[in-house]
């Protein structure tokens, strides 16, 4: 199996949608088993039990809520270093568009390469000038069919990658997949 762990935190559930969508996104990989938690459910056990993680967070003043930070800080220090070459990757949903996802994202990010995993971003397009290069991203809940199907190709690329990367399943390579990786682009 393919483990995923989709990780949030969220204020008003418009995160958490996205969590949502991540994890069916990465349930499309067959062989792939997906826990969805929030930061409240989640503890060291499932950071353990992962090979691949998404991280997401409300964008609060342009970065990381102080709860999923404190999350991190809470961590058993002893088993810093113990999770490395896992793959990770993130999200956010802030208030406006500008408002400041991809500085939240890359704060996730820098969470995640701390803590040893391995991370990437989508050069996918899921809709006109609409990418998740750092991470998927919202404005308020996730209502655009763009922002919808940029989540759920983070989840599947998740799962890809994981596949690839921690059990060698080449067949899972994004370069070998069929679908269409950019949508609109150019437009
Ligand atoms: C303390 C706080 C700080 C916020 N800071 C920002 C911000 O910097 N930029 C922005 O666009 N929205 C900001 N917002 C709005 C939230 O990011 C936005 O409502 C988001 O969709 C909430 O996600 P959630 O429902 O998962 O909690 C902030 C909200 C709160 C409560």
């Amino acid at each position: 199996m393919t483990k995923i762990l989709v990780l949030y935190h969220s204020n008003t559930s418009n995160t958490k949608r996205m969590a949502e969508l991540i994890a069916e996104g990465a349930s499309q990989l067959s062989d792939a088993e997906v826990r969805l938690r929030s930061i409240e459910e989640a503890d060291h056990l499932d950071l353990a039990w992962c090979e691949g993680i998404a991280l997401g967070s409300p964008t609060n003043y342009g970065c990381v809520s102080w709860q999923m930070k404190q999350w991190w800080d809470q961590q058993p220090i002893e088993n810093w270093g113990q999770r490395d070459g896992k793959i990770g990757c993130v999200f956010s949903s802030a208030g406006a568009w500008g408002g400041g996802q991809e500085w939240t994202c890359m704060s996730l990010l820098s969470i995640l390469i701390n803590y040893g995993f391995l991370v990437f971003g989508l050069t996918d397009y899921s809709g006109v000038r609409f990418s998740a290069h750092y991470g998927a991203i919202a404005a308020g809940p996730p209502e655009e069919d763009r922002e919808q199907d940029a989540c759920r190709r983070l989840g599947l690329r998740l799962a890809e990658w994981t596949a690839t990367m921690i059990h060698g399943r080449t067949e899972s390579h994004p370069l070998n997949q069929t679908y269409d990786r950019f949508k609109d682009l150019g437009q």
